[in-house]
């Protein structure tokens, strides 16, 4: 998958902008704040219908504006395809895929397989769990449709359970109706707890030996998913905590209340490991996703790297670079001092200052 070209208009601090790209390695650079993350979030956001940073649809909307609009032109299998997102002031996102209105958001994803790299990953090993769900939700809802229609299943029933919880409080009557949505999450959670177990699995096999590679040999990285209640026993152990759920009025038990840990050599590196031994758990992971990504949808993802070089010693970049030969990468960044040491070759290049975009040519 390549994407060719990117034209915003009210988008975060862009006016206007029309930006080709080259299906080889695109560099944004510039000084801070001057508008190149929000290339990389417009991407992300025609790729998934969502903000990498969670943020709301209006917030992303130009200053004094009611309306912003992104367009993204891309090849996908060898076709020529195109996405229109509208976004508008108080109201739901208007989408169209070639041209033709969807309805639903989720017709979008998987469609495109997008991997994004920012300093904010570590959040992934270093913060709670949250992060790390996030991480294996991203992954697999662009790798299964099945898995999206059962995470999004799932959290509407679980809020539904949740709310009547809290009627159940006050009125012990209404306890029976609770039986439809244990029914139904145990259902749903069943397959998420299935998806996440398989995917951990294949997420371990790819990665390590490329934090094996990382490091010189010298750390052995595991992933382990750690689920709150093993499939099987799902319906069973939800049944078993419906008293407490009354009391603290919230459900207990579920994968929305999963984990998942990385090892190396033995500890938990989100207790014991250093910030540079996060940061390569962080590049492992990224790396291992572009293969699986490869492996299970046989086509290419695009990468977004925003401004992750940096932070990266010598070997760990130039590892970085070397296995995103032959994909599309987009990658933004302050200077271009790495780039000209490295002799990386970029294909294009372009300068970011207040929201304007100009091509450098070399
Ligand atoms: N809705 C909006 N309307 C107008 N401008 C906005 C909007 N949202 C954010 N901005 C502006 O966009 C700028 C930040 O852009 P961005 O995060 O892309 O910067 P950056 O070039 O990546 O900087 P850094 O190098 O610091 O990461 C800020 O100056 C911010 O005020
Ligand atoms: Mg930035």
């Amino acid at each position: 998958m390549v994407i060719n070209r990117l034209e915003l208009m009210d988008f975060r601090n862009y006016e206007n902008l029309d930006v080709e790209l080259s299906k080889g390695v695109n560099i944004f650079f510039g000084d801070n704040a001057q508008g190149k993350t929000n290339i990389l979030e417009a991407i992300y956001l025609c790729c998934t219908t969502r903000s990498q940073k969670r943020s709301h649809d209006k917030d992303m909307i130009r200053f004094g504006e009611d309306e912003a609009h992104l367009k993204m032109l891309f090849n996908k299998s060898g076709l020529d395809r195109k996405i229109d997102l509208h976004i508008i002031k108080n109201k739901a996102k208007k989408i169209a895929i070639d041209g033709i209105p969807v309805t639903k958001s989720t017709e979008v994803y998987g469609m495109m397989n997008i991997i994004s790299f920012s300093p904010d990953d570590l959040s992934i090993i270093k913060e709670g769990p949250a992060e790390r769900r996030n991480f294996m939700d991203m992954e697999l809802c662009q790798l299964s449709r099945e898995y999206m229609y059962s995470l999004s299943s799932y959290n509407r029933a679980l809020a539904q359970r949740n709310n009547l919880l809290k009627q159940v409080a006050v009125n012990e009557s209404l306890k029976g109706t609770l039986d439809i949505w244990d029914e139904q999450i145990s259902g749903f959670g069943r397959t998420i707890i299935e998806q996440r177990n398989r995917f951990i699995d294949d997420l371990n096999l790819i990665a390590s030996p490329i934090h094996q590679k990382l490091t010189e040999g010298e750390e052995e990285l595991k992933i382990k998913y750690v689920p709150n209640s093993s499939a099987k026993d799902l319906q069973n152990n939800i049944f078993l905590s419906r008293d407490r759920d009354i009391i603290t009025k919230m459900s207990n038990v579920g994968p929305h209340r999963d984990d998942m840990e990385c090892i190396i050599n033995g500890d938990n590196a989100r207790v014991f490991g250093s910030q540079g031994q996060q940061r390569t758990i962080a590049l492992t992971l990224k790396l291992a996703e572009i293969e699986l990504v490869k492996k299970s949808v046989r086509d290419d993802p695009v990468l977004l790297l925003d401004d992750v070089l940096s932070e990266l010693d010598r070997s760990r970049q130039n590892q970085l670079l070397n296995s995103i030969s032959g994909i599309q990468t987009i990658i933004t960044c302050t200077g271009l001092e790495e780039f000209i040491r490295e002799r990386i070759s970029c294909d294009k290049i372009y300068k970011v200052e207040q929201g304007k975009v100009s091509e450098i040519k070399e």
